[in-house]
């Protein structure tokens, strides 16, 4: 199977986990745009969808599903997403489409995290795909600089604006040996909105696209 046909597998293997007559949380980039196109032929099954991006949004609303406010829902049974890496801890790289705050935004309320990805994402350690950070604006130097001192090489995305107005320095450089406590770490720096180490709050399931089909990696 070619990578795109791989994301489309796991987009299909995804749907049978969707739940019947609840909101779902909606991810971002090419392979939860797969899920999106097969989640509209269902569509009539589910409440609606939270959406992580504008992006999601609009692709949401062009098949005809609802998006619904994250604040007019008390809870989220299941968010489905892709990711940029993932190990079989299940940690992630997130952000690589940019829209990591409003991901680790959806994935904490959910319920369960249902990861969706081709094979190319799996790794051993995290930190090959450089490390999205957003950011406050006028904190880009000092940010930039407390990563330096991380050992981390900050590169300003150029021409990218969030959804949320502010940017993205992504961090070269880094073998991430221990996700949890980097990402704890960079919490801490002031400027930081978002860090898009999921591994705190880490995916429930992989569902990982493979030459001979759709493996499932569960926590
Ligand atoms: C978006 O900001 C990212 O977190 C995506 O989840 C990630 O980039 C995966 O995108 P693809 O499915 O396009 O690889």
């Amino acid at each position: 199977m070619t990578q795109d046909e791989q994301k489309k597998a796991v987009a299909i293997a995804a749907i049978e986990r969707v739940p019947v007559g609840r909101v779902i949380g909606v991810g971002t980039g090419s392979t939860a745009n797969y899920f999106i196109d097969e989640l509209a032929k269902i569509k009539h099954k589910i409440d609606g969808a939270v959406a992580s991006s504008d992006a999601t949004a609009k692709r949401l609303k062009s098949h005809g599903i609802d998006v619904i406010d994250l604040n007019e829902i008390d809870d989220l049974s299941v968010y489905i997403d892709g990711a940029d890496e993932i190990t079989r801890h299940l940690h992630m790289i997130k952000g690589g489409g940019g829209a990591l705050t409003r991901e680790k935004i959806v994935a904490a309320v959910a319920k369960q995290f249902i990861c969706i990805t081709d094979q190319t994402k799996l790794v051993n350690v995290l930190g090959n795909f450089p490390l999205p950070i957003e950011a406050i604006p006028m904190a880009r130097s000092y940010v930039a600089r407390e990563i330096a001192a991380l050992g981390g090489q900050p590169a300003l995305r150029q021409g990218f604006i969030t959804d949320n107005g502010n940017i993205i320095l992504d961090i070269h450089g880094l073998q991430i040996l221990n996700p949890v406590e980097l990402e704890t770490t960079l919490n801490q720096i002031t400027g930081i909105v978002t860090n898009g180490l999921f591994a705190r709050r880490a995916a429930d399931i992989l569902l990982l696209g493979t030459d001979k089909g759709v493996e499932i990696i569960a926590n």
